[in-house]
């Protein structure tokens, strides 16, 4: 599949997505969203062994410093902005609700939409120098990709309140403190250590690892009902192969052989 502004690169099953803006600090432009929707409804959905997927961004500067500013004049007078929000929002939902885990390895500035792409993502690797924002407030604008929603998920209220009504940045020492890094790396390792991670997880029973983010999920969305969506899932994993096979594989004391089904 071709792409005109992302990087999509298979290491043994685990798909590498680079934003690949460098000039633009990797700033998410329409080319950017056009390449992300179509590599989840179909790129992504029709590759075998897929174990996860990294999102990083080109250079040694920036994951992504933002929604493309010069991208936000000339909007229509009737609805201003709203259509791209609600685009930032639907993409953003895609890869939060993937089946299979998706890590943002954060190699510098995520910012404002940059920062709302690392949280749509299940989990964050900081670089050292990596530093998180939601300034929008310097430019007149609230986040529009779904960052008040997920940062104060991710921080809590107080702390969300505070950065987005400053707009000051997060260092990566202090988003592994608040919840908003899960690890921080040495700079030029967070793709390492995202595969890591990923592989770790591509060794566990990939229905079990489905039904877990769908369960998360579900408890911070408002619509569903967690401990519903969570009953579900156990009972359908109960009755899968995979169950089976791993009650067995733990009696017998034997590594689970998992097939998925
Ligand atoms: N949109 C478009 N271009 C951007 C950009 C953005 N978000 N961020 C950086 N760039 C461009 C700059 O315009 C510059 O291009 P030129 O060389 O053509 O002038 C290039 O990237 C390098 O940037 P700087 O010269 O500014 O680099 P710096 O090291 O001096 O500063 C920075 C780095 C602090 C990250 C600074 O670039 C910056 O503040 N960027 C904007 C961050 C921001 O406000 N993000 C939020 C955007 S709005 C948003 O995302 C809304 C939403 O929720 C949907």
């Amino acid at each position: 599949m071709s792409y005109e502004s992302i990087l999509v690169e298979d290491r043994n099953g685990v798909i590498i997505v680079t934003v690949n803006r460098p000039q633009a600090l990797n700033a998410l432009n329409n080319a950017v969203f056009l390449d992300l929707i179509k590599l989840m409804d179909e790129d992504l959905p029709t590759r075998k062994g897929l174990k996860g997927v990294v999102i990083t961004g080109a250079g040694q500067k920036a994951f992504v410093a933002g929604a493309d500013i010069k991208e936000f004049l000339d909007l229509p007078e009737s609805s201003g902005g709203e259509h791209l929000a609600k685009r930032g929002h639907d993409t953003f939902f895609k890869i939060e609700n993937f089946h299979k885990p998706v890590v943002a390895a954060v190699n510098g500035f995520a910012l404002g939409g940059g920062c709302e792409l690392a949280m749509a993502c299940h989990m964050r690797v900081a670089g050292e120098k990596a530093r998180f924002g939601q300034p929008e407030v310097n430019l007149g604008l609230i986040p529009g990709y779904g960052g008040t929603q997920r940062l104060t998920q991710l921080i809590g209220k107080g702390r969300a309140m505070e950065y987005t009504l400053t707009g000051d940045m997060i260092s990566a020492s202090k988003a592994l403190e608040i919840g908003l890094a899960n690890h921080v790396v040495e700079p030029g390792t967070e793709v390492d250590k995202a595969i890591e991670i990923i592989e770790k997880i591509a060794s566990k029973a990939p229905l079990a690892i489905a039904k877990s983010i769908e369960a998360i999920n579900a408890a911070i969305d408002q619509s569903k009902d967690g401990y519903q969506v969570e009953l579900k899932g156990f009972r359908d994993l109960t009755l899968s192969k995979d169950f089976q096979e791993g009650a067995s594989a733990f009696i017998e004391k034997r590594t689970a052989n998992f097939k998925g089904v």
